[in-house]
């Protein structure tokens, strides 16, 4: 693996807590390049009404306004961005059990039939196949997998069916759970995240 993606969900910067396990683990894989996607801090491509309209239009060779054309422009080098990595870490922060805005407009920007993904009579293929996909969940209520209230966890679950649809079916993941709390719970639960970033770090690079 030679090129690593880090693509950061959560606006918080260097407090960010699922941004500080996976640098941690980012660190330890030692990709030969290395690039940090902050989507706070980068101006998405807008998919809007215009861009959908035009989609269609150029799909069926009908003239479209150059706003719409430069729009596309984004949306396809966003996608083959994307695809250029082989390996990508995402940490994400849980908003409302699933995950936050940024993330979510990023996910619709590339996520386009043709450059994300095809569909025919033998059904969808994930043109990101191949790649790994690493998740750093963080989030205040401690809904790791197999504790009271894991089935709300509609963040990892959804990265999870996300990735799968365009192909990714090589992911791991790191839980960064509980936030909330007194100072010795949260402490635990970064010391409990670093560790398995480790262990994975580890088990990746055997
Ligand atoms: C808008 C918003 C919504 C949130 N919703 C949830 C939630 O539904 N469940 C949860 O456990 N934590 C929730 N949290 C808490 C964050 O997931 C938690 O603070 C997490 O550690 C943030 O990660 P970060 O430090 O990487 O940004 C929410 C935080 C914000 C700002």
């Amino acid at each position: 693996m030679s090129r690593l993606l880090h693509v950061s969900a959560s606006p918080r910067g260097e407090r960010s807590r699922s941004d500080k396990v996976a640098r941690r683990l980012i660190a330890a894989l030692g990709a030969a390049e290395v690039e940090t996607l902050d989507l706070a801090a980068t101006a998405l491509p807008a998919f809007d009404g215009a861009a959908i309209e035009g989609r269609y239009d150029l799909i069926e060779g009908r003239a479209v306004d150059p706003a719409v054309l430069a729009a596309w422009d984004g949306i396809r080098a966003a996608v083959a961005h994307f695809l250029s990595f082989d390996r990508i870490v995402f940490s994400v922060p849980m908003w409302n059990f699933g995950v936050p805005w940024r993330l979510k407009q990023y996910i619709d920007v590339l996520t386009q039939p043709g450059l994300a993904f095809t569909v025919d009579a033998a059904g969808v293929t994930g043109l990101a196949a191949g790649r790994q996909a690493i998740l750093v969940c963080s989030g205040a209520l401690d809904i790791r997998p197999g504790q009271p209230g894991a089935e709300l966890d509609f963040q990892t679950a959804y990265m999870r069916a996300w990735l799968g649809f365009i192909g990714i079916t090589d992911v791991h993941e790191v839980q960064v759970r509980p936030t909330y709390g007194s100072p010795a719970e949260v402490e635990a639960a970064m010391d409990r995240a670093y560790a398995e970033a480790d262990r994975l770090a580890a088990a990746l690079n055997g």
